[in-house]
């Protein structure tokens, strides 16, 4: 057992599945050397890569029993590029987990509104799946997912095979552009989620995505009636330590790495909006 918190393990790549069709999202498959690894829905880890540097991720393996450790990564920058350059067989090191987790046990008897944008369904993936583990916790499920081209959308594996299949996950997928061969919903996803009018009462929605989405998600979700207390988001500001230290990640008294990334808009309406 690794006790410092700031050392990471090291991790062999098993598989490294493509995710969107020009390659910018890729799905790392790692097994760690030495160390168990329990983490919650919602928390992320620091990724390094040799000589290249760290960047924080989203765990974003299925949680099932026995599942391996699965990062998606985005393809924005010099760490992410040099990720997506490894395969099979290369090393990364890996510390964390960090960060609080999706609050399941709050959300019992409730229904669940699920709202993901483009990688923003990397988070989101563990807590639907933990959630369907634990149907007779929840009411009704739905998710509302979105990408700008169906050639975007990620994890088409559980959206098709699991997701789509499962009777009690309602699944709503939309794309900014469609092409030929699509014949779904062509919208935003605030603007979608606004015309499905999905309802409020007794209902957690929960939302991933890039900022600005995110930022008309919630304006949407507030027209449609959604107290602040039940909407829930992740935010990914840009972190070095990840374990509240080095200050990188604060907005006014809290740490992102250490309170976050998960926050209802009803605590981040007590805080700056810096983010
Ligand atoms: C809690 C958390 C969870 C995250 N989960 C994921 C995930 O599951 N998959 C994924 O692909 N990315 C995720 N990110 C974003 C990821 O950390 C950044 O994309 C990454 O650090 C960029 O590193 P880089 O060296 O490739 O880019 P850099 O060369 O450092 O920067 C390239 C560009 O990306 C921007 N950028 C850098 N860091 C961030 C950031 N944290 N957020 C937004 N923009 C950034 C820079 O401003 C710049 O425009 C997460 C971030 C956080 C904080
Ligand atoms: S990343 Fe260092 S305090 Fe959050």
């Amino acid at each position: 057992m690794i006790e410092n918190p700031l050392v990471p393990q090291v991790a062999e790549i098993k598989d490294v599945v493509p995710e969107t069709e020009d390659g910018d999202v890729k799905t790392f498959v790692v097994e760690l050397e030495n160390d168990s690894f329990e983490y919650r829905p919602g928390q992320c880890a620091m990724l390094s890569v040799l000589g290249e540097g760290e960047c924080m991720i989203s765990i974003s393996s299925n949680y099932a029993a026995g599942a391996p450790l699965e990062f998606s990564v985005q393809r924005v920058g010099r760490v992410t590029a040099a990720l997506h350059e490894l395969e099979p067989g290369h090393r990364v090191g890996v510390r964390g987990p960090y960060g609080n987790s999706f609050p399941l046990d709050d959300w019992k008897g409730k229904n669940l509104l699920f709202i993901g944008g483009g990688i923003g369904l990397a988070p989101l993936r563990p807590v639907i799946n933990r959630c369907l583990d634990r149907r007779d916790d929840f009411s009704e499920m739905q998710l509302i997912y979105g990408a700008r081209t169906p050639g975007n959308l990620c994890f088409k594996r559980e959206l098709y095979d699991n997701w789509s299949e499962n009777p009690d996950l309602d699944v709503f997928l939309t794309v900014d552009e469609g092409d030929e061969d699509w014949d779904g919903a062509v919208a935003l996803v605030p603007h979608y989620l606004e015309e499905l009018a999905p309802a409020s009462e007794d209902t957690v929605a929960i939302t991933c995505g890039p900022p600005i989405m995110i930022r008309f998600t919630i304006e949407a979700l507030q027209r449609l009636g959604f107290a602040d207390a039940d909407i829930v988001t992740t935010l990914e500001l840009k972190m070095q330590c990840g374990v509240g230290k080095c200050g990188r990640c604060n907005i006014g008294s809290k740490y992102v790495c250490v309170d976050g990334p998960v926050f209802t808009n009803e605590q981040l309406k007590s805080v700056p909006q810096e983010y």
